[in-house]
């Protein structure tokens, strides 16, 4: 049975808080994607979590929190983390810090590592049902495993069942690709994955940032394992510059080649920044087994653009 879906108003934010607090998990939304939410101080409801999206055990979980100073009793934030934090926060990044020696999340969120990845999430919404819940909530993005992450209430619906209690509706999610994630456990930081918050902006503030090629979101305990993610069930052929009669089209820019049967276009101006916010919306409305692919123009790979170019070489491995 398909869970309720409630407006994300003062009663529905309640209502989630009171199930987030007796161990249930909520569909929750961000300004990234939306989340599956759960007490991450609580072993059974971060269990449900993994449980809920056929998630492997060895992939961590982003704690979420209402604000920077809640972090601080959980995680050692390095003067690096602080100085990020103060720029970024609330907004779309993540930090993987080392657990704090009291630190009260779920070793399950850490997946067996000595690190913990939090973040703040510029959204009212999701900070408010963390202040309802009275604690920190471990929230992947609310897709079963290796699928396309939902960026409207509707899609989590689809997705995922009875599992969840209750989806709090707050429209459509302003960024539409995942947040950042930094390692910011030394001095330097390193990037794991790219994401809402673009890399020249983190590189302005901090300098040059190293980039992880060894993560592979999610698989980088087991490699290769998990390469394919964020897939639509259609084949993608990427960096299309014309397409075929029996394709459907994901069209970037002004320049969209003609023919297709069915076309959508990330953003008919070119930009990024837009495109992202459209970008899974759209590979979900294209996911028709009446397509023989989904060919997607290419994408510049600045600013989101490198989230969006992230997500489309994954989602496009078979
Ligand atoms: O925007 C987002 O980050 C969304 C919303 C709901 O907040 N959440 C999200 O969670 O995308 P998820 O579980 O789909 O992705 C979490 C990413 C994975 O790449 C995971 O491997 C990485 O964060 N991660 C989590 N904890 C980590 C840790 N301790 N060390 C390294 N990577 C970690
Ligand atoms: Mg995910």
């Amino acid at each position: 049975m398909a869970p309720p879906i409630v407006p994300a108003d003062a009663a529905g934010i309640a209502r989630a808080g009171a199930l987030l607090r007796e161990g249930r998990l909520v569909g929750l939304p961000t300004e990234t994607v939306y989340g599956l939410a759960g007490d991450a101080t609580s072993d059974t409801a971060v269990a449900a979590i993994f449980a809920a999206k056929d998630r492997p055990r060895f992939n961590p979980l982003i704690v979420h929190y209402d604000e920077a100073a809640a972090v601080e009793a959980h995680a050692s934030l390095t003067p690096l983390a602080r100085r990020l934090a103060e720029a970024f926060w609330p907004g779309p990044l993540t930090l993987v810090l080392a657990r704090a020696a009291a630190c009260r999340v779920s070793l399950l969120c850490s997946a067996g590592l000595d690190t913990v990845a939090v973040r703040v999430p510029d959204h009212a919404v999701a900070r408010a049902v963390i202040r309802a819940a009275g604690r920190p909530l471990a929230a992947p993005s609310a897709n079963r495993a290796e699928r396309v992450s939902p960026t409207r209430a509707e899609h989590v619906a689809a997705e995922l069942d009875a599992a969840v209690a209750l989806i709090l509706d707050a429209g459509p999610c302003a960024i539409g690709v995942e947040s950042t994630v930094l390692d910011a456990t030394g001095s330097r930081p390193t990037l794991l994955r790219p994401g809402g918050l673009a890399l020249e902006t983190i590189e302005a503030l901090v300098g040059h940032v190293a980039i992880d090629t060894d993560h592979r979101d999610g698989a980088q305990r087991a490699p290769g394992r998990l390469g394919r993610h964020y897939a639509p069930s259609r084949p993608l052929r990427l960096d299309a510059t014309e397409v075929r009669a029996d394709e459907a089209l994901l069209a970037f820019g002004p320049q969209a080649p003609s023919g297709a049967r069915t076309a959508l276009n990330l953003s008919p101006t070119g930009d990024v920044t837009e495109a992202a916010a459209h970008l899974f919306a759209m590979l979900r409305a294209l996911d028709d087994p009446r397509h023989a692919a989904i060919a997607v123009m290419a994408i510049p790979e600045t600013g989101l653009g490198r989230a969006i170019n992230d997500r489309l070489r994954r989602a496009a491995r078979r």
